[in-house]
């Protein structure tokens, strides 16, 4: 089976102010100084007012971060007050946006469904970034042992027809895993990572299989080479862990 080069991508949620681009620099220097070189891609998706001043200052020669969104509108523009739509984004210099994070799912908050993340993702491809699509679980639903059927349910109903594995990630966050500290133990992650595989081949045939699957939920420096090593596991999608460079480079390390 053909392994898809692994991303370790930060999501900076809404945290970050200019001064924070100093650890974007910071990053940048690490990997650059890394020998050997880890073998993944690295992207940090900071929050949208920082894009553009981020995507500059990692365009220098040798830097290989790639930077991303965190969400984006599905139509291209028009009366949408406070919505940034992907083509914004791309030329902001962004290159893939996350969609769907349970934080947007969130039936208390933004409660998106599986539709508008589809929407959502198909703007990304029209934008010509690519979507990394957030599916998991909440707690109530793990002990319910309905973890599987929420995921495939989230899976399918989230992934556009078309999809292609240079423009869609997928990320499994298990929702009562975010910012706790608390992780699935690696056979339950080998699970779920398993079913998404399956059901990507099922839907998308061969290039299923280099679609990458990313963990996220309290990943840190101590857990990720656990965590990165696991089946059908092709990178994390990292919270609080990506806001301090050292702590990012320690998860990027899990692939030197
Ligand atoms: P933490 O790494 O802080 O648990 O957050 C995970 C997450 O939500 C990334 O999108």
């Amino acid at each position: 089976m053909t392994t898809p080069r692994p991303l370790v991508a930060g999501n900076w949620k809404m945290n970050g102010l200019v001064a924070a681009l100093d650890e974007l620099g910071a990053l940048d220097a690490g990997l650059k100084a890394s020998d050997p070189a880890p073998v993944c891609d690295v992207m940090i998706c900071p929050p949208a007012t920082l894009l553009a001043q981020a995507a500059r200052r990692v365009k220098g020669p040798g830097s290989s971060i790639l930077i991303g969104a965190q969400n984006c509108h599905r139509e291209v523009s028009g009366a949408y007050t406070g919505d940034v739509s992907a083509e914004m984004l791309a030329e902001a210099g962004a290159r893939a946006v996350i969609v769907g994070h349970s934080e947007r799912r969130d039936k208390a908050t933004y409660a998106e469904t599986d539709e508008q993340v589809m929407e959502k993702a198909q703007a990304c491809w029209r934008g010509g970034l690519s979507a990394i699509i957030c599916i998991g679980e909440t707690e109530s639903q793990r002990r319910g042992g309905e973890a599987l059927a929420v995921v495939s349910g989230q899976l399918l109903g989230s992934l556009p027809e078309g999809a292609k594995a240079e423009n869609t990630v997928i990320a499994y966050e298990p929702v009562w895993a975010i910012g706790s500290g608390l992780t699935p133990t690696v056979d339950d992650v080998a699970e779920v990572h398993d079913l998404i595989r399956k059901l990507l081949v099922e839907r998308m045939g061969n290039a299923g299989k280099r679609v990458r699957i990313l963990y996220g939920g309290s990943v840190k420096p101590a857990n990720a080479r656990e965590l990165m090593g696991v089946s059908n596991v092709n990178g994390a999608l990292v919270g609080g862990a990506s806001l301090k460079a050292a702590d990012f480079l320690g998860i990027i390390a899990a692939y030197a």
